[in-house]
């Protein structure tokens, strides 16, 4: 059993408890990330904890570590699990309250829990590109989005709809435009044009997200930050949904139909093949 980070110690994951009057067991009152690792480094590390500040700062919590120390938990965390291909969870919750009332308490500590887990399916090659099928559904989350909150009712029971349907995400959509996906950003190729929701409180600034729009801009792909219609959606060439741990997915089937032509598009090739470059370029140690 792997080894796990909590509240300033390293122990197994069996061993690691967390008491019932946590406010995250309780209200879902927490932040969380999920950083990438890729031949044991973590990809991204700073703009994860730039975005790890910025929930903690939107929901009234202090930051309980550093930069390096976060960095230093995350590195031993790594290490302990061999290395490879991991994704590296960690959450802060407002911590425990000796009673179960909804206002922040007078003087909670919070919990720190960090854990690192192999990833089922790493992209190495462009033949690791791999389609799934979404279905579109209702947006029932709350408004603010942007915020990586571990409050995931809505995105739990929305993922379960997409796999209710044989699918693999939920592609969600408020106000008649397609957003985002369950757990995962959302591009659209319309009319030669790739498109994806603008940051805005309504969706997680997705940090692949942020990635695949700096490589889009610098291989000349046109590029708007306009959310797409449904109808929009409907007669799209190409749609891809994107996160950390599964990086870039290509749909192929939306509600049961075709996309485009039902093959992974050119577009979402040629996007992966420079994410590939820029990953093979952080794994052999250069700056990217
Ligand atoms: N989810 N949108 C939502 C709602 C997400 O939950 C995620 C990631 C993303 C993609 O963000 P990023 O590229 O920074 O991973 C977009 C993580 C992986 C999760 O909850 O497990």
């Amino acid at each position: 059993m792997g080894m796990v980070y909590l509240n300033g110690e390293f122990m197994p994951l069996e061993q690691a408890r967390v008491p019932v009057m946590d406010r995250a067991f309780l209200f879902g009152d927490a932040v969380y990330e999920v950083l990438p690792v890729f031949a044991g480094k973590i990809f991204a590390v700073d703009e994860h904890l730039v975005r790890l500040e910025r929930s903690l700062a939107e929901v009234r919590m202090a930051n309980p570590l550093s930069r390096d120390d976060w960095k230093m938990v995350f590195a031993r965390l790594v290490r302990e699990a061999g290395g490879g291909h991991l994704s590296v969870y960690l959450q802060v919750s407002r911590g425990v309250a000796p009673t179960r009332d909804h206002p922040f308490p007078n003087e909670a500590v919070p919990t720190v829990f960090v854990m690192a887990n192999p990833v089922k399916t790493t992209l190495m090659g462009i033949d690791d590109l791999k389609p799934i099928n979404a279905v579109l559904c209702e947006d029932t989350r709350w408004h603010r989005c942007d915020i990586k909150s571990t409050a995931l009712l809505a995105n739990v029971l929305l993922k379960q709809q997409a796999a209710d349907a044989n699918a693999y995400e939920a592609i969600l959509v408020r106000d008649g435009h397609a957003i985002e996906g369950a757990a995962s950003n959302l591009f659209v190729v319309l009319d030669g044009v790739m498109r994806t929701a603008p940051n805005s409180p309504l969706i997680l600034g997705g940090i692949t997200r942020n990635v695949l729009l700096k490589l889009a801009a610098e291989a000349g792909i046109a590029c708007r930050e306009e959310a797409v219609t449904t109808f929009e959606l409907a007669r799209a060439s190409e749609i891809w949904m994107t996160s950390s741990t599964r990086e870039i997915m290509p749909v192929t089937q939306l509600d049961g139909k075709a996309v485009g032509d039902g093959r992974i598009g050119p577009v979402c090739r040629q996007l992966a093949d420079v994410y590939l470059a820029q990953k093979h370029a952080f794994m052999a140690g250069q700056q990217v």
